[in-house]
């Protein structure tokens, strides 16, 4: 470690030169939070994530508020964000009544979010898998026509809490018909955090084989099993490039039980700072903010890195 509390940076073989963080706390880590955190709180911790260098901030979602109590202020949220210059602020929208309100508010970027399983397709949108995909349907076509990035987020991409290991084929098929739809970009999510690297690699191999090429592929992978880094390590060397974390390892999701600790955005950047790899992240205004965040919840940051880098009690 150097004085300055970094990695020593020692590039490896096969690797891109920058990956870009699309960073989940205040959507996917505050959405899981048993409590709700004030609107204010949330404005400052997206100000305090964009302060410390990262360019793409999930602010919030336009659900149904009885789905998803934690940010059932979206519509407060969002214009306290307005004087974040040159920072993405995705918001998540399932269907056209999401849609609209995420327009009324000048959003420039959104996220619809498909289940790979029939399962949680019913669990998170109460719709099959093909319901799902035909409620983003018009989603996705309005939101282009409006010039919106669209991202498609699929959940349950390794293995399923109620169906156990899902197919690949049933992947590739989801990630497909989004970007048949109009998404820009995919984002494969590991909800329950069952992936192994080999697993990684395979699915993305499958997912180059059916057409479908990297440069569209994000990872969102989650820590349950102490994988992710290792995962998101396999998928740089298959040469994926945006990488989803969560300041502090916050959240899960409320509609997957087994859904803990997304990947620590912490713990990514310590990671690729020592690989070389530039992130435009500064780590310790970064922990800093999660540490401080982590006073708001009350417990301790389950992000090693911002353990290490702050003192935090375990
Ligand atoms: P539903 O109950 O089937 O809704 O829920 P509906 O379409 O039958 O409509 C019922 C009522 O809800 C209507 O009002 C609608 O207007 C209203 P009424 O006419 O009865 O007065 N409504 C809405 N109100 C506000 N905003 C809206 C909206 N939509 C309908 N957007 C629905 C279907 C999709 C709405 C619901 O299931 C929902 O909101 N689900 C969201 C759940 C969620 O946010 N989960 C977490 C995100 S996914 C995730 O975390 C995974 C991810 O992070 C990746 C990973 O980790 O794997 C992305
Ligand atoms: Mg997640």
């Amino acid at each position: 470690m150097t004085a300055a509390g970094l990695p020593m940076a020692v590039p490896a073989q096969g690797l891109p030169p920058r990956v870009r963080i699309h960073e989940v706390g205040a959507r996917d880590g505050l959405q899981n939070e048993k409590g709700v955190v004030p609107t204010e709180i949330k404005a400052e911790f997206v100000h305090r994530l964009a302060d410390a260098g990262l360019a793409t901030i999930e602010a919030t979602s336009f659900v149904h508020p009885k789905w998803v109590p934690q940010l059932a202020d979206a519509e407060q949220l969002f214009p306290l964000l307005g004087d974040l210059q040159g920072v993405h602020l995705p918001v998540l929208v399932p269907n056209e009544r999401g849609l609209d309100r995420a327009l009324a508010l000048g959003a420039h970027r959104v996220a619809v979010f498909a289940s790979a399983t029939e399962s949680f397709a019913k669990a998170n949108l109460n719709r099959t898998v093909d319901e799902a995909l035909a409620m983003f349907d018009p989603v996705v076509s309005r939101a282009r026509e409006s010039e919106l990035h669209v991202r498609g987020y699929l959940s349950m991409c390794f293995g399923d809490p109620w169906e156990g290991p899902v197919p690949v084929a049933q992947v590739v098929r989801v990630c497909r018909a989004l970007l048949d739809m109009g998404c820009d970009e995919l984002s494969l999510g590991d909800t329950i955090g069952v992936a192994t690297p080999g697993h990684v690699q395979s699915l993305l191999a499958e997912l180059n084989e059916e057409g479908v090429p990297t440069d569209r592929i994000g990872v969102h992978f989650h820590d349950t099993y102490g994988q992710a880094l290792a995962n998101t390590l396999a998928a740089l060397q298959h040469g994926v490039t945006t990488v989803d974390a969560s300041a502090g390892g916050l959240g899960g999701c409320p509609y997957a039980k087994s859904a803990t600790g997304n990947l620590a955005t912490e713990d990514l950047v310590w990671m690729l700072q020592g690989l070389g790899i530039d992130t435009g992240v500064d780590l310790g205004r970064l922990s800093a903010t999660s540490a401080w965040m982590a006073d708001q919840l009350g417990r301790p940051s389950p992000s090693r890195t911002v353990r290490a880098l702050t003192h935090q009690e375990q």
